[in-house]
């Protein structure tokens, strides 16, 4: 298969001045609750951070209300031999290891969608490291051709490395409802789910770029002030 295949999505977040869009994180959220969590976990998100400003940014009681759905294991019950018990905003979403789906919370910084030219790596100045593109890429990416390898069904895929998955299609367009009324179709969720996914990788990102932006704006404002100090310096040797 022609594996490895990325579009490059425009999401909200991408450049200097990029900010997640709240309700598609939201929508994500949905995504990834009613489908992905049967089988992916995501493990180092507090569900507290689902209430933080420029990101899902769920309201408290919302935020509560959706913490108490989950349940996790607390080793410290039962005389020390673990239990289940509900799920309090201090918890981590827990992990899922059924069926041996690798853990979300970081795949959109594990994954990269562009890559190269080597040496150069100007694809991922020009379109980013495109590890949400990848996501989205991979979801609706199924070619319907399926194969069986040793026991496993595989499913070809046009994003994945390789080309033959073992994760059967999870999305077909339409799984599902959202409040916002917004679209539903394949592509649509895919992205609205790998936007979630870039946001439990990296919650911080806005205020990263924040940050780097009022480095880069203060940094020029200091060449400029040497620059003229120079001058001034030198000018009675000239
Ligand atoms: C792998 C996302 C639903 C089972 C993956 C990978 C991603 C992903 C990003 C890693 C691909 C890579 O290694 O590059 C999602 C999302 C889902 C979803 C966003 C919901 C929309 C599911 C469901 C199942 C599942 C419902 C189980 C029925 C697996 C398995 C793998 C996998 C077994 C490992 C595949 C392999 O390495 O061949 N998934 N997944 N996933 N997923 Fe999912």
């Amino acid at each position: 298969g022609g594996a490895g295949y990325v579009t490059d999505y425009a999401f909200s977040f991408e450049g200097p001045f990029g900010k997640f869009d709240q309700n598609q994180l939201q929508r994500g959220l949905k995504v990834y609750t009613e489908i992905c969590a049967s089988c992916h976990g995501l493990q180092y998100v507090p569900f507290r951070t689902l209430s933080d400003e420029g990101g899902v940014g769920l309201p408290e009681d919302q935020m509560k209300a959706y913490t108490s759905n989950f349940e996790v294991w607390d080793s410290s019950l039962n005389d020390g031999e673990g239990d289940f018990r509900q799920a309090v905003p201090s918890d981590n979403f827990p992990a899922v290891n059924g069926v041996g789906a690798p853990d979300l919370s970081l795949m959109a910084k594990a994954r990269a969608g562009f890559h190269g030219p080597y040496g150069l790596g100007t694809n991922q100045l020009f379109k980013g490291m495109g590890g949400a593109e990848y996501i989205a890429s991979l979801l609706a990416g199924y070619t319907g051709e399926e194969k069986e390898e040793a026991g496993t069904v595989l499913y070809e895929n046009k994003a994945f490395p390789g080309g033959w998955i073992s994760m059967a299609p999870p999305l077909w367009g339409d799984d599902l409802e959202f409040d916002d009324g917004a679209a539903t179709d394949l592509e649509s969720i895919s992205q609205d789910v790998s936007a979630f996914l870039m946001w439990t990788a990296e919650p911080k990102m806005m205020a990263r770029q924040q940050m780097g932006l009022t480095s880069v704006l203060l940094l020029s404002l200091l060449t400029v002030l040497l620059y003229l100090t120079n001058k001034r310096l030198w000018a009675p040797v000239k």
